[in-house]
């Protein structure tokens, strides 16, 4: 059962996050978005709440890594658990060859898409260890699984979500907690659509990359994390699992 359990979302306020919030909001749990785009907060809550969930917004800064410490603890004073994680917020950078990325770009994706995972994690799994109870969906990407041309430092940062991931499960799988991942193939998100105008060639190239011919949607992610959460997915653990119409099943 999934009512009244607490939910934890990264990156909630948009794209993927935003879709999976509404996704989980139908099952009637207690919501809580870690998220630093304020303004968009107050419109996300009321959808959660019109779905059937209560919703709450915290803002933090991910990559900080006392600013996490700090809602965990909030979290823990005013829920007293964390019942699912979906540790999803991240980001990637244009397209180039590996020897022209900047140190500052190596920083802010490892700052983000690593070491954020890593400081949530750590704070999830304090809680959920003492419940003896737990579901955590990190979000890789299908450039975490196989690599993509120009794609070496996002790519990296992926696959380090994966070994994360895998390694992790092995940890806690007798303590009730299973730690799983998505893979998304290319999702129309305000990630990716500005890119449409600013950078219409490599958008084109991302639209054509999942087999199904079209953009994947935020919440077809969400029903992937829905089932990783589910109680009937226990034994389901330390999996990569691909939501992208096929893309990295092999050429095509
Ligand atoms: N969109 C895609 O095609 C795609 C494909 C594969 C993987 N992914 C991955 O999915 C995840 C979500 O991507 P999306 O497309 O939904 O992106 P998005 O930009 O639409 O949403 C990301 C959210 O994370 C938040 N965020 C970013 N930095 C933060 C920080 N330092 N502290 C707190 N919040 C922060 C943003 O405010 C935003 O609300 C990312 O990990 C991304 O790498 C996306």
């Amino acid at each position: 059962m999934m009512k009244g359990k607490v939910a934890v979302i990264t990156g909630g306020l948009s794209g993927i996050g935003k879709g999976t919030a509404l996704v989980l909001a139908k099952e009637h749990l207690k919501i809580i978005i870690l998220d630093r785009q304020d303004d968009k907060a107050p419109a996300v809550l009321q959808q959660i709440e019109k779905l059937g969930s209560t919703g709450d917004y915290q803002h933090c800064d991910l990559t900080k890594r006392a600013e996490v410490d700090r809602v965990f603890n909030d979290i823990q004073e005013k829920y007293g658990r964390v019942d699912y994680a979906f540790n999803n917020a991240g980001r990637g950078i244009l397209s180039k060859p590996f020897g022209q990325v900047t140190a500052d770009e190596i920083d802010g994706l490892i700052d983000l898409d690593i070491k954020a995972v890593m400081y949530c994690m750590i704070n999830e799994l304090a809680l959920m260890t003492k419940q003896q109870f737990g579901r955590i969906v990190n979000t890789t990407s299908g450039t975490g699984l196989v690599a993509g041309k120009g794609m070496a430092l996002y790519s990296a940062c992926k696959h380090a979500v994966v070994g994360l991931t895998k390694a992790a499960a092995l940890d806690y799988a007798q303590d009730g907690i299973t730690i799983n991942a998505v893979a998304p193939g290319t999702i129309a998100t305000e990630l990716i659509l500005p890119y449409k105008e600013s950078a219409p060639a490599e958008f084109k190239k991302w639209e054509a990359s999942n087999p199904i011919g079209r953009l994947g949607k935020p919440a077809e992610i969400g029903h992937a994390v829905k089932f990783l959460f589910d109680d009937g997915s226990e034994f389901i653990n330390g999996v990569i699992l691909p939501v992208d119409s096929g893309c990295v099943a092999g050429t095509f």
